[in-house]
């Protein structure tokens, strides 16, 4: 007998049916609230020749022996063909848990499903269980298989970059084959995000989308097949060999998302949006403080005077959180040695550290520290008492970048020594914000002793990571935890749950980073979204732009300023003030309002339009050419606004106007020479 289960979100419904043969889960239907009342989008008519009919199917879930042909979520060894029966199903509330067995191995896969009534988000993951009495080995082991019908070809959206050009959007039409995106370097990575957006070729409404809440290793594939279908294939990759799994052991693998939209990859956005609010939890509501960050004012040149004169200026402005990044600790002179040695450098703090904080604080500012705990420099104390710690194959040379090592998280020694360094440093100092680096990638997958396919060290440290990350927010939940990596290398829905905010991007140059935060705000949330006012020229696109364009651009996510605001004029100061004023006056709206984007970066009209509870806050940046504006007749840039009333009346800079007028015609930003940016407060009226 053929049984369904539906699971109903916010406005999302995704079905899936056991076929009596019970040999595998497939997708019914996954779309709007009733997509599940009529025959599935997904089956298919014609019988498959010359492979199986799993390979046909909108499977969920297939161990190898289930889709030969087309491709598995699950490889195991020594067992081959697996497949399996199924057992038991369980349907409570948001979840649904579907069992099977392989009778051959002892294998058994609890397939799990979760779809919050508030949201548009069905979280996926699999619990693989070794009842047999012999070892298994996971050659693959995905964490579930999306299935969107693609009639007339897919359109795939990623993410991909480098540092200093992370979230660069692109596009890209499947008709067959495969694509893919991932990481092999033991972290989410700087080229690509762990992100697919999939909507069929011809149909710019319905699009899907796949995420995975994991932060090492990674792969998303997507395979359009002869009938139309594109699988989606999201999961953890064993780039160090087959991960063991022993007689009586469990293995879970990370939480694979899918959403869905009726309104494009822009929709699809707010969707991720909502989710990741949703995973901040009650700290969502938290004030976003104002930072500012001493790194490109200072580099490593850190002193106790130097940074008391830079959090003077930020005071006055303003600021209510100071940060001193890099360069505090014993050693640090450059980049060549330091790590490790998270102890306070006395040289450059004469008056001792605690001092130094004192005097920080009592300008009215919170302070806060940058740290990058999982590194070691060759040249440290750490690295002499401890050699042993870094990753090694035995035998070989050791790479270093940025002179650095990557130390072996998954050693609990090494968790140790890095839990407890960082609650002693929260611990010892009045310290409210931490910013957690990450500058190198693993390149050597080894442990000193250890035989390479034993034990699994990308899980080992993302598991340990996890639960740093974990205990300093249960311990110290005051405490803002920003997560970096060398700027965007580490930001996926796994650490969106576990830190406040993420730095998207070491390039904070304006025409540079008004495309990196467009691309990021595809996929990620403003209130996680860290983002600097500084004087950086830029790397790709060197055009100036006014400290307006700046701040407005930075009042895009959670404001911070990072430029040597010593050198700052009189009145730079005062126009910097104003801005920060402004930002505490709309950062709600701005950090937990639904986003819709307008235009784009390569468009004299580009905006971001966040609303909250009626309140509406649009950023509107010119990121084109400003000579010559104003000597000829032009007519404004217009801003067609979006989710507004219609009837209702709108005041914004000085007029009045109907929603309608604002949502059809627009509203109007006359841009000019030296007014290249604004923040503009749309608010109803009641006349
Ligand atoms: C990385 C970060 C920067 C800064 C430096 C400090 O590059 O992304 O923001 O903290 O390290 O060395």
């Amino acid at each position: 007998m053929s049984r369904e289960w539906t699971l109903r979100g916010a406005t999302t419904e995704y079905t899936v049916g056991l076929p009596e043969h019970g040999g595998w889960l497939e997708l019914r239907a996954w779309g709007p609230h009733g997509v599940s009342d009529g025959p599935s989008p997904l089956g298919y008519v014609g019988r498959p020749q010359y492979m199986t009919p799993g390979d046909v199917a909108a499977v969920e879930y297939a161990p190898d022996g289930v889709r030969p042909f087309a491709g598995p979520d699950l490889v195991v060894r020594p067992a081959r063909a697996l497949s399996w029966s199924f057992e038991d199903a369980a349907q409570e509330g948001d979840s649904l848990r579907v069992d099977f067995a392989d009778a051959g191995s002892g294998l058994r896969a609890a397939l799990h499903y979760r779809l919050a009534a508030d949201s548009d988000v069905v979280e996926r993951w699999v619990e693989l269980t070794n009842a047999g009495d012999s070892p298994l080995q996971l050659v693959e082991l995905g964490s579930a298989g999306f299935s969107v019908p693609t009639p007339h070809g897919a359109r795939l959206t990623y993410l991909s970059g480098q540092w200093a050009q992370e979230f660069t959007p692109a596009t890209t039409e499947l008709r067959r084959g495969r694509f893919e995106i991932g990481s092999t370097l033991g972290v989410t990575g700087h080229q690509f995000s762990p992100y697919l957006a999939v909507r069929d070729a011809r149909d710019t409404g319905p699009t899907w989308g796949v995420a995975l809440a994991w932060t090492g290793s990674w792969r998303i594939v997507a395979e359009r097949d002869a009938a139309g279908l594109t699988r989606i294939r999201a999961g953890r990759v064993a780039v160090e060999g087959p991960l063991a799994l022993a007689p009586g052991a469990t293995l879970v693998t990370p939480v694979a998302a899918g959403a869905y939209s009726a309104e494009g990859v822009d929709g699809l956005a707010r969707v991720w949006h909502a989710y990741e609010r949703g995973l901040a939890g009650d700290r969502l509501t938290r004030t976003r403080k104002v930072i500012y960050n001493s790194w490109e004012a200072t580099y490593f040149d850190v002193t106790a005077a130097g940074q008391l004169a830079l959090a003077e200026v930020a005071a006055e402005i303003g600021v209510e959180t100071f940060v001193v990044d890099d360069g505090w600790f014993v050693g640090r002179g450059d980049d060549t040695a330091g790590l490790g040695d998270w102890t306070p450098d006395p040289a450059k703090f004469p008056d001792g550290f605690d001092t130094f904080v004192d005097r920080v604080r009592k300008l009215g500012l919170e302070f806060g520290l940058w740290v990058e705990p999982e590194m070691v420099n060759p040249r440290s104390a750490l690295y002499e008492a401890h050699p042993d710690w870094v990753y090694q194959v035995d035998g070989r040379p050791r790479t270093t970048i940025r002179n650095q090592y990557l130390l072996d998280l998954g050693r609990p020694e090494v968790e140790e020594f890095v839990h407890s360094t960082l609650d002693g440093l929260l611990r010892g100092y009045d310290i409210t914000y931490l910013k957690w680096d990450f500058n190198r990638p693993r390149t050597e997958p080894g442990r000193m002793g250890v035989p390479l396919e034993d034990p699994d060290l990308d899980g080992a440290h993302v598991a340990a990571l996890y639960r740093i990350l974990e205990a300093l927010r249960r311990d110290h939940p005051h405490v803002t935890v920003e997560g970096c990596a060398a700027g965007g290398a580490r930001v996926d829905l796994a650490m969106a749950s576990r830190v406040d905010v993420v730095w998207p991007s070491d390039n904070t140059a304006p025409i540079d980073r008004l495309r990196i935060q467009d691309g990021y705000l595809r996929a990620h949330a403003p209130h996680l979204m860290s983002s600097w006012v500084t004087d950086a020229t830029g790397l790709f696109d060197t055009r100036p732009r006014s400290l307006a364009f700046r701040f407005v651009l930075a009042s895009a996510g959670v404001l911070g300023i990072g430029a040597d605001i010593r050198r700052w004029s009189a009145a730079e100061r005062t126009e910097a003030a104003r801005w920060v004023a402004r930002y505490k006056q709309v950062r709600d709206v701005v950090t937990q309002g639904e986003v819709h984007r307008i235009g784009g970066p390569d468009e004299e009209r580009c905006a971001v339009q966040y609303t909250l509870d009626g309140r509406v806050v649009v950023l509107a940046w010119n990121p084109g050419p400003l000579d010559g504006l104003g000597t000829v007749p032009a007519r404004p840039v217009r801003l067609k606004l979006r989710a507004l009333d219609p009837a209702t009346r709108y005041a914004a800079a000085g007029a009045l106007y109907s929603g309608a007028h604002l949502m059809s015609a627009g509203l109007p930003v006359h841009w000019t020479a030296d007014h290249d940016a604004d923040l503009i407060e749309v608010t109803q009226t009641s006349s």
